[in-house]
């Protein structure tokens, strides 16, 4: 890139129609995945990506790339399960060394992290944020729909020996795993770990038909009786509101799309593995990068696109008024 071209970009952030400087790359590096929780990915789902429509690395290092001279400071690797992606340790490591970035993180589900924990913090992953629905065996094949819990734990337990720190734990609370809070919080308690608990959000057909469990009447229970305090999360982008204990040992955060959004603050926008962004998680509005690209776009017509699609970017989902509307399963734009 010339350097007036940089130049010029870096003296035009990424800020929407409603004044949200857009700063947060949820980077989908593939649709598949290992495990099959019904909120995400259901049981028998055949609808993946064709492999010739991924991005490779050098596209998806030059758009980050233009993306980051625009201001995006953080990237998040998701899926599907983004360790899946063959030799994804060498595409953190192209993103980690590039100039703006500051924060690269991954959403794992843990299955193939014990293996890959050490490569993944020499890369340069900063930060990883672990699924994990319950701490019973029958309940995680359940949910989860594979009976990974060992190797889940596994995964999490050589995180914390190679140094990750934070590492957030991710419990989607269904009726099914409701019951699971406190010994959830109890497991994070002892070894560090920040717990997250959030609202199903109706992503496709059986997300939907899952139902959602309000958290606001479980905050103000945990609130009360560990003597939880409001608390600020260090090095996080995203939407979890935090409480900790007064001592600072132990912090829980809140992802509450449904009972209460967080929109206004949103920061973030999502590039599928073909190359799609997608504005908003809730919403269909979108543009391709990867028709761009192909066609043979110059980095001033990406740039330019760029700003276009940001410009698009909806005020808010409306999963509460419209739970119907989206068809799109999670695991297709990233969690
Ligand atoms: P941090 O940078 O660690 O704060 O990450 P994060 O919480 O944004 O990421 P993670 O992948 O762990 O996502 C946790 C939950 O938040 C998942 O259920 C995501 O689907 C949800 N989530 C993340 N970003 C958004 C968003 O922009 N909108 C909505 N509605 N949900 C989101
Ligand atoms: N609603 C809320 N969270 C979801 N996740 C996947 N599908 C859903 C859904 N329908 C979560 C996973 C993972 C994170 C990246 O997204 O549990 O931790
Ligand atoms: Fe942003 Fe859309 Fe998520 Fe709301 S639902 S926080 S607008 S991506």
């Amino acid at each position: 890139m010339t350097t007036a071209l940089t130049t010029s970009l870096t003296m035009n952030p990424l800020v929407d129609r409603f004044g949200r400087t857009i700063e947060y790359l949820r980077l989908s590096v593939t649709d598949r995945c290992d495990l099959r929780c019904a909120y995400c990915i259901p049981e028998g789902f055949k609808d993946f990506e064709e492999p010739e429509h991924w991005l490779n690395f050098d596209e998806l290092e030059r758009l980050l790339g233009l993306f980051a001279s625009l201001g995006m400071k953080r990237v998040r690797l998701t899926g599907g399960e983004p360790l899946l992606r063959r030799n994804v340790v060498d595409l953190c490591g192209r993103i980690a060394a590039l100039p703006g970035i500051e924060d690269l993180s991954l959403s794992s589900n843990a299955t193939q992290l014990a293996k890959m924990a050490g490569d993944l913090k020499q890369a340069g992953v900063t930060r990883l944020n672990i699924s994990l629905d319950s701490l019973r065996p029958e309940v995680v094949e359940k949910i989860n729909g594979r009976p990974v819990l060992d190797q889940v734990l596994d995964g999490l337990e050589t995180a914390r020996a190679v140094g990750f720190a934070p590492i957030k734990v991710n419990m989607v609370v269904m009726q099914e795993n409701a019951d699971d809070i406190d010994t959830m919080v109890a497991y994070c308690m002892e070894r560090g770990f920040v717990l997250r608990l959030i609202e199903l959000m109706p992503m496709g057909e059986t997300a939907r038909r899952m139902g959602y469990v309000d958290l606001q009447p479980v905050i103000a229970r945990l609130r009360q009786r560990f003597g939880l305090v409001d608390t600020l999360m260090p090095r996080g982008g995203g939407p979890a509101r935090y409480l900790g204990t007064p001592d600072g040992r132990f912090t829980v955060g809140f992802i509450t799309p449904i009972s209460q959004h967080f929109c206004e603050t949103c920061n973030r926008v999502r590039l599928t593995v073909d190359g799609v962004l997608h504005l908003c998680l809730g919403q269909e509005e979108r543009m391709d990068f990867r028709v761009l690209m192909r066609a043979g776009a110059s980095d001033a017509d990406l740039v330019d696109a760029i700003h276009r699609a940001i410009d698009m970017k909806p005020e808010r989902h409306e999963f509460r008024e419209q739970p119907q509307k989206l068809v799109r399963f999670m695991s297709m734009t990233g969690g």
